[in-house]
């Protein structure tokens, strides 16, 4: 059976289909437990998450679903904090704080570089299935401290080099990430502009240099996308953008409408939001950065600095000041319930194995 991989084996669940945690406020824990019922792995993006807030989501998903589900976390980063990048870039970010009546910043929240351990905690204390990782690879001790306590550990990666580095750290998995994908980079050991490999390139060459299973993520929509990937050597797909426009998303039905309403050429890769490369629907605010992109901070500085124009633009139903992240495939998102996707996605499968006479497993048997 098609849906037979060293994923799903592993993760014990039906479809090698994974939803993207995805930090913000989208993955609801309704999301990560729809997808985890349908036979999919939901995983809850906790990259800016409380400890507290884990736990609380933690226990909402634990109540809606019995099935395994997975927990995404930020490698945390530390940069050298100039404060002279950071006044240019509150003066070139004031003219939007006008215009949407925000008060003048003040002062830099501490970038608090416990937390991730604290909620590293949270994952052991609950004994999460799984936990996955973006921005690097954590310490060894916390990778071994997970295994340890049965818990499956998934890096990213962008290149081969960095594939290999997550086998040789321990990693159970890797997510491999072309440059198709929504949302922010997972680049980390060589320059982003080097790492943006796509996904049909990157996969059949990972798959050739680690031994781990290997899950394709970037572009992948349906289930033409799913099965590709599966041939070009992967062993599960995850899936963002798809997921986004979901009903029980939690992302704000201005970014839903505008992956709706997306085409192929509107995204752009930005650091303008953030500080760290990302892939979304181009608008005013990508546009207004752009020439200064490279003076801007690092992440997370500047993704602190920009927090209060993206939440208030939110608020005030201002697209073009919020971070739209989005994949580059937006013509093929839809507005369905997670299980509905999933359906959508294995029925395509099973009619592309028609379509082709690819032998079943079962025939083979005769
Ligand atoms: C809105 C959005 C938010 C994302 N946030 C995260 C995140 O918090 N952690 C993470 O590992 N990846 C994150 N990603 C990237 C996904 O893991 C994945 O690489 C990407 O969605 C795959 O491409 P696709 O969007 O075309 O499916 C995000 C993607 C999107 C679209």
């Amino acid at each position: 059976m098609w849906n037979h991989t060293e994923v799903t084996k592993k993760l014990s669940i039906k479809f090698p289909i994974i939803q993207a945690g995805m930090a913000g406020g989208i993955t609801t824990p309704e999301l990560v437990a729809a997808v985890s019922n349908a036979g999919g792995l939901g995983m809850l993006g906790a990259g800016y998450m409380t400890p507290e807030q884990l736990e609380s989501d933690i226990q909402k998903i634990i109540k809606l679903t019995s099935k395994p589900f997975g927990v995404n976390l930020f490698v945390p980063e530390n940069p050298v904090v100039i404060q002279e990048e950071i006044e240019r870039a509150n003066q070139l970010l004031e003219p939007i704080r006008q215009r949407l009546g925000i008060k003048k910043k003040s002062h830099l929240p501490q970038i608090n570089t416990s937390v991730f351990d604290e909620q590293i905690q949270i994952v052991l204390k609950y004994e999460v299935p799984v936990c996955s990782f973006t921005f690097g690879i954590p310490p060894r001790e916390t990778i071994h401290q997970l295994k340890k306590n049965g818990i499956v550990t998934i890096g990213t990666a962008t290149t081969v080099k960095e594939a290999i580095m997550n086998e040789e750290a321990g990693m159970d998995m890797v997510v491999v990430q072309g440059s198709e994908a929504g949302g922010h980079r997972g680049s980390f050991a060589e320059p982003f502009d080097d790492s943006m490999i796509g996904t049909m390139a990157l996969i059949p060459q990972v798959a050739d240099h680690v031994s781990i299973p290997i899950i394709a993520a970037g572009g992948i929509m349906d289930g033409r996308g799913v099965f590709a990937a599966l041939i070009l050597g992967a062993e599960a797909v995850q899936m963002g953008t798809a997921f986004v426009t979901c009903v029980e998303s939690g992302a704000n039905e201005l970014h839903k409408k505008a992956i709706l309403n997306g085409t192929e050429e509107q995204t752009v890769i930005t650091s303008a939001f953030s500080g760290k490369p990302a892939r979304g629907l181009k608008n005013e605010f990508i546009v207004k950065m752009k020439e200064h992109e490279d003076s801007l901070p690092a992440y997370p500085i500047q993704n602190m600095l920009t927090q209060d124009i993206r939440s208030e633009a939110a608020k005030q139903k201002k697209s073009e000041w919020m971070s739209l992240w989005c994949g580059q495939n937006p013509r093929l998102s839809k507005h369905l319930h997670a299980a509905e996707l999933i359906e959508m996605i294995t029925n395509q499968i099973e009619e592309i194995i028609n379509k082709f006479h690819l032998i079943k497993e079962t025939e083979r048997l005769i």
